[in-house]
């Protein structure tokens, strides 16, 4: 969810609106509005899509000048209008992003009370325990107060008060909350995107802070009650949100960006001149004496993460142990002090792997996080950040962060090979001559799409889909079934090539497609066995391979798409073009929603 408040001077509902549309990447099941007028509290909230409670708006519009706002990724209660935030009482409105874990016990408490309940949400629970104490006489700022310290979970709220024209409350308890600076003007709001319109003078609470934010400035109070002062920082103006520029959808652009963005990834990290990598931070470690490397992460991020697992431990000859960060964070995983775990993110909050982050910290890991926004939280408390540099990525279904992640991972690997002395010298430049060549390649694998768009007919006919891969091509298969589902609903899986006879091989008939990626590399020959497997079954077979590979398989398919050759190493870079614009053009011949599908959110704020 994303939240955002601000203290203005004008109308406030079409600053919170336009704060909100660039939060709707952390959820968009439904959003709304919250304002002051004649010192009472006044909502608007709609079901589905900010556009619905723009509408809505247009039609009944809401006046004030303090207001809060809110977008939802349901997690409590139907992502109807009644769930919808701000949630209000007689006395006060409130949005909030993620769980109150304990809002049953709370709940039961206040019904014991007499107090009636409308919603199914958790945040109603704060509402109402803040109202209650303001029922009995507290004033707002100590009714929240009392109540902050009763909420387990992680959380960001934002509060208004009835009869309270100068006074917003901002509480942040494990979900990011970012405060704003205007002239004569204050902001609250989920994070410092939200913020770039208004402002570029940004401070951002850290967790059990309290901030009390009047057109005159904020007072922040730390989780002891303490007067604490957070830094300023200045936001970079004009680096945010970008537009669709000539394509239909924001992920359509994404996947075309992606040579340029991974260019420009690999020039932060890579001496092309020299002919080996540089890394643009110093390490607080030798990667000489690690013994382990544990990578955790979620979604899409965690599969860039795994095919670096076959990076690390080929080219430095180092363990890994990979985990999704949701496990990870639970695991209770023994972590000898010294060593190295690495954490992928694009947002830099997602909570798990945040929490995975903070676990390994405790445990005295040397903590490095491979981020595309450099002011998110994972980013400011991790001992190093490797930054992606992909730019902002609006497709909820990730792809250019997903080439920059991989990109980065790649030359921490090298690096690392190098400083272990398991790489050579001229193997260092033989990877970085392929390095160089992607994003070339890339732009070369771009010529496929007319094929793709053609075959996405056929896919969207599927109701199953079945992805393989072996070695670095096994996580790019379940990075294909992802996207495919994630955004045309189609059931796909990936899995590895070579565990299709312990299973899967049993679902094969004439109607499953099966898209195999195969690139010619050392384990090309094992994979055209698995595809003999499956055509002797009567699978349909859509390979994904290069010039070498398409040349050699023998075997009949119902399509292959063929890439450039690539080395190796870097194939599963530019193998992932096919498989990005598989998933989409599939998703666009059904009509789905590309950029925003069901049930997703770009941001996972909450376990
Ligand atoms: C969500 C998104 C995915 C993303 C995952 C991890 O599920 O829909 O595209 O891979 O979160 O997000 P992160 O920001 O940590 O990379």
């Amino acid at each position: 969810c994303g939240i955002v408040g601000i203290l203005g001077n004008t109308s406030v509902t079409p600053l919170v609106v336009k704060a909100l549309t660039r939060l709707e990447y952390r959820g968009y099941d439904s959003a709304g509005v919250a304002t002051l007028k004649n010192g009472q509290i006044e909502r608007r909230r709609a079901e589905g899509k900010l556009r619905n409670l723009e509408q809505k708006l247009s039609q009944t519009p809401l006046s004030g000048t303090i207001g809060i706002g809110h977008t939802r990724w349901a997690t409590h209660g139907k992502p109807n209008e009644t769930n919808a935030h701000p949630h209000a009482t007689d006395k006060l409105a409130v949005v909030h992003n993620g769980i109150i874990e304990n809002f049953r016990e709370l709940k039961t408490d206040l019904e014991t009370k007499g107090i009636v309940f409308e919603t199914e949400t958790d945040t109603e629970v704060v509402a109402q325990l803040v109202t209650y104490e303001m029922r009995q006489g507290r004033p707002p700022i100590e009714a929240v107060a009392v109540t902050l310290p009763r909420l387990r979970g992680a959380f960001a709220l934002g509060f208004l008060f009835s009869g309270e024209e100068d006074l917003l409350i901002g509480a942040r308890h494990g979900a990011p909350l970012a405060i704003g600076y205007g002239d004569g003007e204050m902001f609250l709001g989920s994070d410092a995107l939200a913020l770039a319109p208004f402002t570029d003078e940004i401070s951002y609470l850290e967790d059990g802070d309290c901030a009390l934010l009047r057109r005159k400035g904020v007072e922040i109070h730390d989780a002891s009650g303490q007067n604490v002062h957070r830094p300023l920082h200045k936001i970079p103006t004009g680096s945010f949100l970008a537009d669709k520029g000539n394509h239909r959808h924001f992920m359509a652009k994404e996947i075309h960006e992606q040579p340029e963005v991974v260019g420009r990834t690999l020039a932060h990290y890579v001496n092309f001149s020299a002919g080996r990598i540089e890394l643009p931070f110093d390490l607080p470690f030798d990667f000489k004496n690690l013994q382990r490397v544990s990578i955790s992460a979620c979604g899409t991020a965690y599969l860039a993460g795994l095919i670096s697992k076959y990076w690390f431990e080929r080219l430095a000859r180092v363990p890994v142990e990979i985990d999704v960060a949701s496990e990870f964070r639970y695991r209770e995983a023994p972590l000898e002090p010294g060593s190295l775990a690495l954490f992928v993110s694009q947002s830099g909050e997602t909570a798990d792997t945040l929490a995975s982050l903070r676990y390994a910290a405790a445990h005295g890991q040397h903590t490095v996080s491979v981020v595309n926004v450099p002011t998110s939280t994972m980013a400011r408390e991790s001992s190093v950040v490797a930054p992606t540099l992909a730019g902002v990525e609006v497709g909820v279904a990730s792809t250019k962060a997903f080439t920059c992640q991989l990109s980065v991972l790649l030359c921490l690997a090298i690096a690392a090979g190098r400083a272990r002395g398991t790489l050579s010298e001229d193997a260092e430049k033989e990877l970085v001559t392929a390095l160089i060549g992607v994003p070339g390649l890339m732009s070369e694998a771009m010529k496929c799409e007319h094929q793709i768009e053609v075959l996405a007919r056929e896919l969207s006919k599927a109701k199953d889909v079945l992805y393989l891969g072996r070695g670095t091509s096994y996580p790019l298969a379940l990075e294909g079934a992802l996207k495919l589902k994630e955004i045309s609903y189609i059931h796909a899986e990936g899995y590895a090539a070579g565990e299709l006879k312990h299973g899967p091989i049993a679902l094969i008939d004439e109607t499953m497609p099966v898209i195999v990626i195969a690139p010619h590399d050392p384990v090309f020959e094992k994979t055209v066995s698995n595809m003999q497997e499956v055509a002797a079954r009567g699978g349909r077979i859509i390979l994904i391979t290069d010039e070498k590979g398409a040349l050699e398989t023998g075997l009949d398919t119902m399509a292959t798409i063929v890439m450039p050759s690539a080395h190796p190493v870097v194939a599963p870079i530019v193998h992932s073009i096919p498989i990005q614009l598989l998933a989409y053009h599939t998703a666009v011949v059904m009509g789905k929603d590309v950029d925003q599908p069901r049930n997703l959110a770009k941001s996972v704020t909450v376990e």
